[in-house]
Order: structure tokens, then sequence, then C-alpha cells
């Protein structure tokens, strides 16, 4: 196979160029393959190898302008980025005007965070944005609360929380305006992916507007889910089905757009198109 070349649109490079100070085409190439490489010897998810750690695709959400106004309309809401990698995604909600310090971004693999600093030549006092290294299913991280008889009735702590001293999210229990979860639910199978909907159902407030939302893989329209090796597609129903049972009826409006991909294969993946959705409290 052909190795995917780097390409991003003028908005992303533009972008790229501002926060690396690179300006020289050729110059940023070099410095990205060079992260490439790394990321690579982190893990190579074939996201790394396609540069989607370069691009800004969260403006893509058809709710992306929505989930900004949150800021006006909610006191101190926080962001959440789930399996975050680099943190390109926390880049652009910061450069889009979301607070640094009410950002935090949660990935199993401290190095991809750090290598974040080395792409957008950064320091975590020059971008102060909140990082948890860990296991979004470890019980430490975040314990699973939803379902649970105690769930409803909580009442969040609604003291500022510095997001930079957390090494777990429990203390953002019903805390969070918006999460966003990108390439990440098709890494799990079907109960898994449940398990991990329930996990991050326990973090949002539930103020209207609030939302969970992001981007993956799922089945095409014809097909069921699908398990393939330890990846596993939802249909976009199903995956919509998914989330409908962690909320009270007509408690969250639930919305998705399949971009259905020409019926290229990507390695072991078979044929995949992707969901974009959101899950928005009322
Ligand atoms: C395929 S990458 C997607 C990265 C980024 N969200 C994007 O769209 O470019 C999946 C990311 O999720 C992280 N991840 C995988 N399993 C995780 C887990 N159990 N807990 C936390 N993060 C996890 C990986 O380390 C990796 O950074």
């Amino acid at each position: 196979m052909v190795n995917p070349r780097f390409e991003v649109d003028p908005e992303d490079l533009s972008l790229l160029q501002t926060l690396t100070g690179i300006s020289s085409r050729e110059e940023l190439e070099e410095h990205i393959i060079a992260v490439q490489n790394k990321a690579n010897r982190i893990h190579n998810y074939p996201c790394i190898g396609l540069f989607v750690f370069t691009k800004f695709n969260i403006k893509l959400s058809p709710n992306y302008h929505q989930v900004l106004s949150l800021i006006d309309t909610h006191k101190d809401a926080i962001f959440l980025d789930v399996g975050c990698c680099v943190g390109n995604a926390l880049r652009k909600v910061v450069t889009d005007g979301w607070p640094v310090e009410n950002t935090i971004g949660i990935d199993l693999s401290k190095e991809f965070w750090d290598l974040g600093h080395e792409m957008f030549r950064s320091t975590p006092e020059s971008f102060p944005a909140g990082f948890v290294g860990g296991d979004i299913f470890d019980d430490v991280i975040l314990a699973p609360t939803i379902g649970r008889s105690d769930d409803s009735n909580f009442i969040p702590n609604l003291e500022r929380v510095n997001l930079r001293n957390l090494t777990s999210l429990a203390p953002l229990r019903h805390r969070v305006s918006a999460i966003y979860v990108c390439n990440v639910f098709h890494l799990f199978h079907a109960e898994k992916q449940l398990d991990l909907a329930r996990r991050l159902a326990s973090l949002l407030t539930r103020q209207s507007g609030s939302v969970i939302f992001g981007s993956h893989g799922v089945a095409p329209a014809q097909l069921a889910v699908t398990n393939v090796g330890p990846n596993s597609f939802h249909s976009a129903e199903s995956f919509a089905s998914m989330w409908a049972t962690l909320f009270e009826a007509d408690s969250v409006e639930i919305s998705w757009k399949v971009k259905v991909r020409p019926r290229k294969k990507l390695s072991v993946l078979g044929e995949w198109d992707i969901i974009w959705w959101s899950v928005t409290c009322k």
C-alpha cells in the first residue's frame, strides 16, 4: 500500500503554522513526519498513518458552533476530550475561544500528550489544559454510575475545580458541559462501547445544551454490528439506540449524520462509514 501523504485543508494548514510557529510548508511537513514516526512507536493506530492528528476535524461536527456557544451560557463550562491523543481537538476549541483552563483531555498514553507539546511547540505552562493519563475503563479514573439508584439524585459539587491538578475524572461527575470522543468508540466491542457511554454520561451536567458528541467508524447501513478483530462497528441506528438506553425518555436529543465513504477498504477493518453524532440535554 502507498503511504498516505501529509495533506490538510488550507484552514488547518494555517492553524498548524500558527500553533507550531513553522511557516514553511516543507519544514512543517518534515516536523509532522518526525512526530508521526514517534507517534507510531507509541501505538500505530491507522489514524496516525492517515495524519488525522494533524487535522482539526472537530470543526466538521454539525453542532460545533452550538457547542462553542456553551462558553456563554454555562458558567465555567468544562470541555473534555476523551482519547485526546496529541490534543489537536483541544487546541482547536481553545483557538476558537474556550478558556484553556476549562479544558481537559484523557488518554491511555501520556506519551501522546507529551508528544502533542512537542508537535505544537508548547509547554504545560503555555498550554495549561488539564490532562489525565489513564484507562477510561479503570474505575479509579472514572467509575460508572448511570443506572445506580443514587445517580439521578446526585448533586454535584459546583466549586471550581483546578483541572491541572486532576489525576482522575471522578471529581467531574455531572460537571462537564461538552464531552468530545473522536475515533475512540469503534476501538471496542459493543458491550464495552455501552460501558464507555455509561461512564461518559455520568460526567455530563444535565443543564440544557450539555452535549456528548464525536465521530468514528460505523458499519454501513445494510450491516448490523460488525466485529473486526478488536474493533466493533455499530450501525448508526444501533449506536443511537445504545445512547437512548442511558437517559430518561425525552431528556436528550440524539442526532447523527453518516458520511458515506467510497467503498475502499482500510487494512483489516473492511467496509465502514463515518458517523458524526451528538447527545444533547434538552
Ligand atoms: C484512534 S486514536 C484517536 C485520537 C483522536 N481522538 C483523533 O480523533 O485523532 C484513539 C485514542 O484513544 C486513546 N485510548 C484508547 N483506549 C483508551 C482507553 N481505554 N482510555 C483512554 N484513552 C484510550 C488512545 O491512546 C488514542 O490516543
